[in-house]
């Protein structure tokens, strides 16, 4: 039997799934192996840290997995520090499983957990994902560039039916805090107008944008509306019911609607909603997608075996680097201005 003796790297992946997961696994557990690690694949997130519910990743597990959309560890949104009980189990199984380093990929709650967890001596490495590309110490997380391209094509399809029938199609994606995906999925797809939540818009002012729009004889738009959107003068962000998740976000989804029923009333215009949801996290990860995640899972286990916990694996222009976990995540990385006055350029 083989033994390893550089000792135990844990993996976990934590919050929203998104495509591109299974990439980092696989990279996390070749380079690992070939390094001489012992790799420990912990189920769902921190609840497996609070659990002990763990299993040995090897070569073989892992094979197959790049294209494969999801995570094969399975995924929760735990935050376990609220409470005190589970922060201690969580401790008691780092030392039961014998876990030296952890390798913890997720989005800012689950990265914010690894922050803190990293001043309290767990010696840990941090993996941006989101499909929202907000996460500041990063040019790019993975799985941004999937949703993309999901939305892409769906305004594609959009646009042939909103001009048969002459209609408005308001298209609501992801993007809690930050317009990303409808950005870029928008500019992608030559939407007509753009509500992302760092631009809250009045109604008329939308609407003003289609109707310029009718006044040059294109009867038809498509509108691409951010979950986070906030129509200036409504209420606060669209929610689906009371529900928050246990880091104390709401439940978002509804804006679609609410935006389609109102330029429907201001214009008479016909219009549509179309609510791509999860479909935008799922399924098999872009090429761009699956050589970041296996970029930053190599990138991972070379900062561990480097010596450098405490880190987040990042992409600076096209470059694998790192920056401190606790510098990463202090703000949401929002839309550039740049790029926002670039959409308006083709609004209307
Ligand atoms: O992961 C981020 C995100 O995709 C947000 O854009 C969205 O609000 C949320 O996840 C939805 O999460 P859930 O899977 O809990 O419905």
């Amino acid at each position: 039997m083989v033994t390893k003796s550089n000792g135990t790297i844990a993996i976990l992946t934590g919050g929203g799934d998104c495509p591109g997961l299974n990439a980092v696994i696989r990279a996390v557990v070749r380079r690992a192996e070939m390094l001489d690690y012992k790799i420990l694949g912990i189920k769902n997130g921190w609840l497996g840290l609070v659990k002990g519910t763990a299993e040995p990743l090897s070569l073989l597990s892992v094979s197959g997995i790049l294209p494969r959309g999801g995570t094969i560890l399975g995924t929760s949104r735990t935050n376990p520090l609220k409470d005190e009980s589970d922060k201690k189990e969580l401790w008691e199984n780092v030392k039961k499983l014998n876990i030296d380093y952890l390798i913890a990929v997720g989005g800012e709650d689950t990265l914010g957990v690894a922050r803190k967890l990293a001043a309290e001596g767990l010696k840990v490495i941090g993996v941006p994902k989101t499909i929202d590309n907000d996460i500041e110490g990063t040019d790019q997380t993975f799985g941004f560039d999937t949703a993309v391209s999901i939305v892409t094509e769906a305004i594609d399809r959009l646009h042939t039916t909103a001009e048969s029938h002459q209609r408005v199609m308001v298209v609501e994606v992801m993007g809690r805090h930050t317009g990303w995906i409808a950005t870029v999925g928008g500019l992608a797809g030559g939407a007509d107008c753009i509500l992302i939540p760092e631009e809250p818009m009045t109604i008329e002012k939308i609407c003003g944008i289609l109707e310029r729009r009718h006044s040059r004889g294109r009867l038809f738009s498509i509108v691409v509306v951010a979950e986070g959107f906030k129509l200036e003068g409504y209420k606060e962000v669209v929610t689906k019911d009371q529900k928050v998740d246990p880091f104390g976000h709401a439940h978002l989804g509804g804006i679609g609607e609410v935006v389609a029923q109102e330029i429907e009333r201001h214009t008479g215009y016909e219009t549509r909603v179309t609510v791509l949801g999860h479909v935008q996290r799922g399924g098999s990860p872009t090429a761009f997608d699956r050589v970041l995640g296996t970029r930053y899972g190599v990138k991972a286990v070379d900062l561990i075996h480097e010596g450098k916990p405490g880190m987040m694996v990042c992409l600076k222009g096209n470059r694998i680097t790192s920056v401190p976990l606790a510098e990463a995540i202090t703000k949401l990385k929002r839309v550039d201005r740049e790029l926002i006055d670039t959409a308006e350029i083709f609004y209307g």
